[in-house]
């Protein structure tokens, strides 16, 4: 399918080979599919699901296996592990009253979070337009997954993050992968505005989500849930929202799904904020009619952010999805994370953000019982052992939670026994009890 950049703004247009981070009016860009070249949805559908049986590797990928609505590109430029194809659970819908829950667990990605599916997308037009160098700020799994994607592609990769800020297992990934890791005193929004100030002008490729491509490859968690649900979607999609990439990516690819006719019906997106780092819930209070940036602070380290670049695109998104924004406190976000660690769903906090959220619009009547919801678990709990063991041994009280004290039912603490297997045994025998 042919292809051009659209800014969101004023609708210019450019070529896809320019390399240009926004439009000439600052606006932000979309690839803009050209639905008239597209196949039927049956048409579509099928191709898709053949893919399925094939050993190529673009079709093993979950994202490459939807290449025409992701990108056209010769196969020897894709750069794959392959990604995607996660699973998807169904969770028990009883405790919330609904008519059934699932849980997309993109943590089981290559480098252990969604940002995988955006990333092939990303470094592989990068690769195929021959880049010096990649890019990006971070929170960590941006970086992590720069870092993996750019060492397959054999290309230099430069990652920002705030120092301090980021969980263990990202920075042990970037390090591991060889990525020139540089730690900013100053916040991820800090980082952000660096590396967008300076990519361009020295000729270094972008890959945060401000880069269109990446958003590409993240429509697919839309698609392959579409298709592991035979066909349908939920009338919920539940997902954290920190830069907003995933929320944009996920309303174009329900815009463009409608269009093609595989759905006529919308899920309605529901973007979930840690209360401390909630700027695009606060705008949704307002209509959007006013944003303003925060100063962000929550132990979901992922979703510390305080002036989200995609926020146009996101607010396009909730509109087209007559979707909702709200935000849950870190003592929430710790106890859905126990929640579905308890049921081997393992996440890092963030992720967790998506069940506090459907937990909070239950309560407030926004989704309703015979409703139906899918949360989207965006990264891997391996990602963030700290936070985990923290809430294992009952320390959240040092991480001057508020309201920590609810948690200390998570507790679940490993304890020192002397070596002997009769010792060992009548202790397994008590707690058999
Ligand atoms: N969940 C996880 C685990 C993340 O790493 C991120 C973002 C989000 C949710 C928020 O997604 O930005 O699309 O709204 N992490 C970025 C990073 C910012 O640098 O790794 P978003």
């Amino acid at each position: 399918m042919n292809r051009q950049l659209m800014c969101v703004t004023c609708e210019s247009t450019y070529p896809c080979e320019d390399r240009r981070l926004r439009c000439d009016c600052g606006g932000l860009l979309d690839v803009q599919l050209d639905m008239d070249s597209a196949p039927s949805p049956a048409a579509l559908a099928a191709t898709f699901e053949s893919r399925l049986t094939s050993r190529l590797p673009e079709d093993l990928s979950g994202v490459w296996r939807y290449r025409e609505l992701v990108l056209d590109l010769p196969a020897e430029d894709i750069v794959t592990f392959p990604e995607g194809r996660t699973n998807l659970y169904t969770l028990d819908a009883a405790p919330l009253g609904l008519s059934a829950l699932w849980a997309k667990h993109e943590g089981e990605n290559p480098t252990g979070s969604f940002k995988d599916r955006g990333m092939t997308v990303a470094v592989s037009w990068a690769r195929h337009q021959g880049a010096r160098a990649l890019i990006c700020a971070s929170t960590g799994n941006t970086s992590a997954s720069l870092a993996a994607y750019g060492a397959r592609a054999h290309l230099p990769v430069f990652v920002l993050i705030p120092e301090g800020k980021i969980a263990q297992g990202k920075l042990a990934q970037a390090l591991a992968y060889g990525a020139h890791t540089l730690q900013i005193d100053g916040s991820f929004d800090d980082a952000m505005h660096a590396v967008e100030q300076m990519a361009t002008q020295h000729n270094l490729t972008l890959v945060n989500s401000l880069n269109p491509f990446r958003l590409e490859g993240q429509k697919t968690i839309i698609l392959d849930s579409y298709f592991q649900l035979g066909q349908m979607l939920p009338d919920w999609i539940v997902v954290p929202g920190g830069n907003l990439g995933n929320t944009s990516a996920f309303g174009k690819a329900l815009v463009e799904m409608k269009a093609l006719g595989l759905i006529d019906r919308v899920p309605r997106l529901a973007v979930i904020q840690a209360e401390g780092a909630s700027p695009f819930a606060r705008a949704a209070q307002d209509s959007f009619r006013r944003f303003e940036p925060v100063q962000p602070e929550t132990i979901a380290t992922a979703i510390r952010i305080g002036n989200p670049v995609n926020y146009d695109k996101a607010v396009r998104a909730i509109r087209f999805t007559n979707g909702v924004v709200t935000s849950v406190t870190d003592a929430e976000i710790l106890q859905a994370k126990h929640d579905l660690d308890r049921q081997a769903i393992g996440c890092e906090p963030a992720s967790a953000a998506s069940l506090a959220g459907l937990r909070r619009l239950v309560r407030e009547q926004v989704v309703s019982p015979s409703e139906s919801a899918l949360l989207i678990i965006t990264g891997n709990l391996l990602k963030d052992p700290d936070t985990t063991i923290a809430l294992a041994t009952g320390q959240t009280a040092g991480l001057g939670i508020p309201g920590a004290a609810s948690l200390d039912a998570c507790a679940n603490e490993p304890r020192h026994v002397p070596s002997d297997p009769e010792t060992i045994a009548r202790i397994v025998e008590e707690e058999l009890r």
